[in-house]
């Protein structure tokens, strides 16, 4: 199977989640095969996109959640407000949240627990800057962010846990590393993961790649089966741009079905 994670930021209100939701359906109408869409509006708009994805394959996720339960948090948004409102994933650790609000590896492993506490599936960020890159610190800054981030998880039953390998530099600047880096951090990060948490039914972990995905390079990510699917910003609030990646999703699905019978 392969994923998409549609990550709208702060860029649409309820309106136009609605909107955007609407035409987010509409990319997977006459698929017989068809990726897994996740679709993450900002917390305003997850009520009323519930409504129009309820009855459909796509799934609900949130851009974020706070760790404790309940209480005198102003602005925060706890796991049991999101269940309520049929969220079934929460992206945890994006870099936006680790830069801009300054987010800290420890604070990302107690939402990676609350997420899981609530049976939902976190969607973990990890990715390393551009400094860290140019120094070769990559992979030491990604494993450090791992191993935070999961330190204390171990998967029980068919409990899933999404990764996202999201190199700071790539989001938002139409910059992306080769495929072939990608497809060895994803190896990387797969390995990593399956030790810390302890990993016993395969597919339950699932590794996918994030920063300057589009309509014209999805395929190229998509077609490697290393990469489980791909994370989109910008790309996934214009829906020409998304149809063309959940056609590329679907165009790797179908060779891989066909070459299987
Ligand atoms: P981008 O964002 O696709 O706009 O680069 C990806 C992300 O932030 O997850």
């Amino acid at each position: 199977m392969k994923t998409i994670i549609a990550n709208w930021k702060m860029n649409a209100g309820v309106r136009e989640s609605v909107a955007l939701a609407r035409g987010t359906l509409l990319t997977l109408r006459g698929r017989v095969v068809a990726p897994e869409l996740v679709i993450c509006p900002a917390f305003v708009g997850l009520s009323e996109v519930h409504k129009v994805v309820a009855r459909s394959s796509v799934s609900l996720g949130a851009q974020d959640v706070f760790w404790e339960e309940q209480g005198a948090y102003t602005g925060a948004v706890s796991g049991r407000m999101l269940t309520e409102l049929g969220v079934e994933y929460v992206i945890v650790g994006h870099s936006e949240r680790r830069q801009t609000f300054g987010e800290t590896d420890e604070q990302i492993a107690k939402k990676v627990a609350l997420v899981r506490s609530h049976s939902m599936t976190p969607i973990v960020c990890v990715g390393e800057t551009r400094a860290e890159r140019d120094q070769g610190l990559a992979r030491e800054r990604v494993q450090a962010q791992v191993l935070s981030a999961l330190g204390e998880v171990r998967l029980r039953g068919r409990e899933q846990l999404m990764m996202a390998y999201e190199p700071v530099w790539a989001i938002g600047t139409g910059e992306t590393p080769d495929v072939a880096e990608v497809v060895q951090m994803h190896e990387f990060v797969r390995q990593l993961v399956q030790e810390v948490v302890g990993e016993t039914e395969t597919g339950s972990i699932r590794v996918l790649y994030g920063g300057s995905v589009d309509g014209e390079n999805a395929y190229q990510f998509l077609r490697e089966p290393e990469i489980d699917g791909v994370l989109v910003g910008s790309a996934s609030v214009k829906l020409n741009q998304f149809k063309d990646i959940v056609k590329a999703a679907a165009d790797v699905l179908e060779s891989q079905f066909s070459s299987s019978v």
